[in-house]
């Protein structure tokens, strides 16, 4: 299966953390030269439960750098 990290780039989740996990997720895919695609997503109306980023298929909320820091983890949780 294809690793997949697609993170919500609306306003709302950007402000709330985003821009951070996006740079983390970034360095990650680059420091360990990981095939993971990663793509943006347009607010899916989830703000309040923001930062939104789904991995995998799988929805996370409030996505904290502590939790992104378990990404290898989390794809490999199928
Ligand atoms: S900005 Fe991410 S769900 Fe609205």
């Amino acid at each position: 299966m294809k690793k997949e990290i697609k993170i919500c780039m609306g306003s709302s989740c950007f402000a709330r953390g985003n821009i951070d996990n996006l740079r983390l997720i970034e360095d990650y895919i680059k420091e360990n030269n990981a095939d993971i695609e990663l793509c943006g997503l347009r607010c899916g109306n989830n703000c309040t439960k923001g930062p939104n980023i789904v991995i995998n298929g799988v929805e996370y909320h409030n996505v904290t750098q502590e939790e992104l820091r378990k990404i290898p983890e989390k794809l490999n949780d199928e």
